[in-house]
């Protein structure tokens, strides 16, 4: 038990511990769905939201007064850290993320910024004041994107389809992309200790690409920085769990598990029951409904929640959330519906600790 927090249930199934009930949050659980964070966006521009700590702190505890979930996750970027190292960054609305300079060759990643912390320092005070105005209420859960996902935007300059550029680059200058992953690797282990210190709970890592490469080149260019930045975050930081979120990457999960990861987050597309078989109890889990599943009705979100309850299992070690990230059409009501239905159902498959484990915290998390 984290003596500062009320509710610790996040942290308990992260390390799969006996939990009285399933913890339940959302990927970008904070973000337009909700009409209190549309209000805030209309007066400021997204990253200028990211940059003001008090205001970034307000939207990071919308969903947890609003929807009732286990946890906040800090308001923030995966690129922010493309932008501290010198990428000019624009949020365009209808196409999402651009730099207008991509990294394209040699002198490009030689011109990117080293030992960026400073410039992201407005982070660490979103979470201090985060941690602050929560009072122990829930979990700060810190990320940052995997070393590879930050790169295919950093060459692409842009979201992207088919990923020609940099696969282009994979192929034909992988020393040149080695460069650039080992140069992102530095910062974001940078960057996770500093969200830890200033007050994260647990971190995740979002590899939001990782699942559109070849086995091999998975292997060079996904997995091995990966385990570069879980392991180093977990030397410096035993005591902090670490999410690894890979998107696509289904037949990959033995591999994750070998990053060191404590929960490896599934996207809808794998089998919750597989996924416990392939790996055993080597690591907790995390997801994995289906986002569209929330365009529905509570009804609906009701019965396909009790499926993937389900489909985990009896037992300690899942943390309940989507498999990828909620998007800004669902109605904050069907939200709302599917944390309640995790907190209803999910106490039935922990009923080995349910006489010897009541705690305030979960009564307190019914409420
Ligand atoms: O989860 C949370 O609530 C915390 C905040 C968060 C955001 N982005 C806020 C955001 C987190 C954890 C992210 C991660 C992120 N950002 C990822 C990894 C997760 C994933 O979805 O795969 C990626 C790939 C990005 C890059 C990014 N940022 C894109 C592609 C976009 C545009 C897409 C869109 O939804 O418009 C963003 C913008 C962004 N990041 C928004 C939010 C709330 C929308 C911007 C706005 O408010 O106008």
């Amino acid at each position: 038990m984290n003596a500062s927090l009320h509710n610790d249930l996040l942290l308990r199934a992260a390390r799969r511990e006996p939990t009285e009930r399933t913890p339940v949050w959302m990927m970008r659980q904070a973000g337009r769905y909700l009409p209190e964070f549309r209000a805030i966006r209309e007066k400021v521009d997204f990253l200028t939201l990211c940059k003001t700590p008090e205001l970034a702190a307000e939207v990071t505890i919308q969903p947890v007064d609003i929807v009732g979930v286990d946890a906040a996750i800090i308001f923030s970027d995966i690129l922010t850290i493309p932008e501290a190292m010198g990428l000019d960054l624009e949020f365009v609305s209808g196409t999402g993320p651009v730099f207008h300079s991509p990294v394209r060759n040699e002198a490009d990643v030689r011109r990117l910024k080293k030992s960026v912390l400073p410039d992201l320092e407005y982070v660490g005070e979103a979470i201090r004041a985060t941690v602050r105005q929560l009072a122990g209420r829930v979990p700060v859960i810190g990320f940052t994107g995997a070393p590879w996902t930050l790169a295919t935007y950093m060459v692409e300059g842009r979201s992207s389809r088919h990923f020609k550029v940099i696969k282009q680059l994979l192929y034909s200058q992988p020393a040149l992309l080695e460069s650039l992953l080992d140069r992102i690797v530095t910062e974001a282990i940078d960057y996770l200790g500093m969200q830890i210190e200033a007050g994260a709970h647990i971190v995740q890592i979002f590899d939001s690409w990782g699942g559109i490469l070849a086995p091999e080149a998975f292997h060079q260019f996904a997995l091995k920085p990966l385990t570069l930045l879980v392991e180093s975050v977990r030397t410096a930081h035993p005591d902090i769990p670490v999410i690894v979120f890979s998107k696509g990457a289904r037949t990959h999960l033995t591999d994750l598990a070998g990053t060191g990861a404590d929960v490896l987050s599934l996207d809808w597309m794998i089998d919750p029951g597989q996924a416990r078989m392939t790996l055993k109890s080597r690591t907790a889990l995390q997801g994995n409904l289906d986002p569209a599943v929330l365009l529905t009705d509570p009804p609906a979100i009701e019965r396909e929640t009790e499926h993937m309850l389900a489909a985990f299992g009896e037992g300690p070690g899942h943390i309940a959330n989507l498999g990828h990230g909620i998007t800004p059409d669902v109605p904050v009501e069907n939200a709302r519906a599917f944390v309640r239905a995790v907190k209803e159902l999910s106490p039935r498959y922990h009923t080995e600790n349910q006489d010897t484990k009541r705690t305030g915290s979960f009564r307190e998390s019914l409420e």
